[in-house]
């Protein structure tokens, strides 16, 4: 964890696609902190720089200028070596492609990250999470006998197995039915709110947002506004008007 209180924090970051007429600032200036321990939604229309910032912030890609801190430690221009290994003690994603391993069961998915860096994993934390996420009883399932829904639960669990600082999630409810998504979405407030971790998530969906404490809605790769406490109402309202 950061000593400065953040878990993620980027300055100035910017991300340009191609060049000349064909340039693209997916990023165009953004400064932002992300306190530890708080549970952020991204918001902004199709193309506002949404998945470009998770990624930059995630490690995932490299901005174009400007900084990126995951904790304390600066990933702007780390090698990619380095950077692997910040993203794996530091960092759980979870996308709307689970990107479970399909000859692996559910538990060999969830402790994969861990066996990759040869972390012992904390048995009884994981059993925690895969009880909060509800497939206490699907550990031996592989991915193909699941539905959506439980593939993306085994998908939350695998984010949280090794306890990360930080969670990004890339509009992680987007297939699920709503009340499958409804429970995920309550997973992640607890883990935010009960085991103090941090999550970062985009979302296009108001109901959606209403469960993180603050919401930074994107437009044209700016910081165009931001909202604590946010409810379903007040972040559809200020949505209608987020362009004008
Ligand atoms: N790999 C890429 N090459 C070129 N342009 C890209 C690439 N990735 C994203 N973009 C462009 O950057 C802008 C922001 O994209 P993105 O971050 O995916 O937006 P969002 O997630 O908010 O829909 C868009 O105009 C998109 O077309
Ligand atoms: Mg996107």
């Amino acid at each position: 964890m950061s000593t400065n209180g953040n878990a993620a924090r980027v300055v100035d970051a910017r991300k340009i696609y191609g060049e000349g007429d064909a340039e693209v600032r997916a990023l165009d200036g953004i400064s932002e902190e992300f306190p530890s321990g708080q549970f952020t939604a991204i918001m902004g229309p199709s193309g506002s720089g949404k998945s470009t910032l998770l990624q930059t912030m995630a490690g995932l890609d490299q901005l174009t200028s400007g900084q990126a801190w995951l904790g304390d430690t600066e990933i702007t221009g780390l090698s990619e070596k380095k950077l692997t290994r910040v993203r794996r003690d530091k960092v759980g994603f979870i996308f709307q492609a689970y990107n479970l391993v399909p000859t692996l069961t559910v538990e060999e998915n969830i402790t994969l990250p861990m066996d990759i860096a040869r972390v012992k994993p904390d048995k009884e934390w994981i059993a925690t999470v895969v009880d909060a996420v509800g497939m206490s009883d699907r550990l031996d399932h592989r991915p193909s006998e699941l539905s959506g829904g439980q593939q993306q639960r085994a998908a939350v669990a695998r984010a949280l197995g090794s306890r990360p600082d930080i969670i990004f999630a890339d509009e992680p409810t987007g297939a699920l039915d709503s009340t499958t998504g409804a429970e995920m979405l309550g997973f992640m407030k607890r883990a935010v709110d009960e085991f103090g971790q941090t999550v970062v998530m985009v979302t296009h969906d108001p109901n959606s947002a209403s469960y993180a404490d603050r919401v930074l809605f994107l437009l044209d790769g700016k910081v165009a506004d931001r909202m604590e406490g946010p409810t379903a109402d007040t972040v559809l309202d200020r949505m209608k008007t987020l362009g004008d």
